[in-house]
């Protein structure tokens, strides 16, 4: 058993050198483990020794023991009191800010649609908001749509099944346009304001989807020309996206405007142009519809498709990784 002993001094030593508790709980182990404990195997070893030999071995195996025991405690209570002293010389800081956690974000389309309604409110517009169930006479007849025109198929557009009148459908608003009708009832000229909003479509392909945004824009005055409406168009979209960008309006054909237009876009991207709104005069009949004077009043109205201008803006080749929610896309915003 004697071979064992310089090693158990050894770890007596190591026990006074101890730096911190962690360390003394390990020397414990290495000393008195219930399997590889040094003092365990030489105990263990002594028992199988004959016994005249057994006493003096056992004895000072022991004594050692108790040393072992002793050094433990002792240091024990040394490194308690040392860290006492620390704590006492650097007590708990209670204001100290903790690693920050993750935290969630706003979802893109929300996000942008709050930018949006931020760069048109400092040119002056209003917001407004109308409700995605409409009737046929709101996102239709008012809009001088007339009775038999193909976008009020059933092929386009969700019907629900309950009449609103004879004559008269509930649905889910294609377009953000029925707002105008609203606002125009409830304010009198001169305005400007915007509805942001969705609209559901019969659509569902890279670069459509049954349901995606819209924004929503009027500008009513004495004086508005389509000068004004370009130069609103323009200036938004520059700010929100990019100074480059680069406009295109080709002439298009909306019953609630006269004349109409559709406004291209391309940005870093040469050649590839994307339709991201139609936009006109306001057409007489609709003024006339809401009670608005068309000899005294006219003024411009757009709409445009949210999406899209994300996805010029990011690169998002489509529309249906909005809506997938797929954190590897979210978090990338
Ligand atoms: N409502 C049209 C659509 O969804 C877009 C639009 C075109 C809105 C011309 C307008 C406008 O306000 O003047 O296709």
């Amino acid at each position: 058993m004697f071979k064992s002993l310089p090693p158990i001094e050894n770890l007596l030593r190591r026990i006074l050198h101890a730096q911190d508790i962690a360390e003394l709980d390990a020397l414990e182990h290495e000393c008195f483990g219930r399997k590889n404990g040094v003092f365990t195997i030489a105990f263990t070893a002594i028992s199988s020794l004959k016994p005249n030999l057994r006493k003096t071995d056992a004895m000072s195996l022991n004594t050692l023991k108790t040393q072992a025991l002793a050094a433990l405690r002792d240091q024990r209570a040394a490194l308690g009191k040392a860290n006492r002293n620390t704590l006492a010389e650097n007590p708990l800081d209670l204001t100290i800010d903790l690693p920050p956690s993750p935290r969630g974000h706003l979802h893109p389309i929300p996000s942008f649609m709050e930018e949006l309604e931020d760069v048109f409110g400092r040119m002056g517009f209003d917001v407004a908001y109308g409700p995605e169930i409409e009737t046929e006479e709101l996102q239709f007849d008012l809009l001088n749509f007339p009775r038999e025109h193909a976008a009020r198929d059933a092929q386009d557009i969700f019907y629900l099944s309950l009449p609103a009148a004879p004559g008269n459908r509930w649905l889910l608003r294609g377009h953000t346009s029925p707002v105008q009708i609203r606002y125009m009832r409830t304010h009198t000229p001169p305005f400007r304001m915007i509805c942001p909003g969705k609209v559901y479509r019969k659509d569902d392909d890279a670069t459509h989807s049954p349901m995606f945004h819209q924004v929503e824009g009027m500008m009513i005055d004495r004086d508005i020309s389509l000068a004004n409406m370009k130069a609103v168009m323009i200036a938004a979209v520059q700010e929100l996206i990019s100074p480059e960008t680069e406009f295109r309006f080709r002439t298009g054909y909306f019953p609630f405007v006269e004349p109409g237009l559709e406004m291209d876009m391309r940005w870093r991207n040469e050649g590839e142009w994307m339709e991201i709104a139609g936009c006109g005069m306001a057409h007489p009949n609709v003024l006339a519809n809401c009670g608005i004077d068309p000899k005294s009043w006219q003024g411009f109205a757009f709409g445009f498709g949210v999406e899209r201008m994300i996805m010029i803006r990011d690169g998002i080749p489509d529309i249906r990784l909005f809506f997938e929610n797929d954190p590897r896309f979210l978090e990338q915003f």
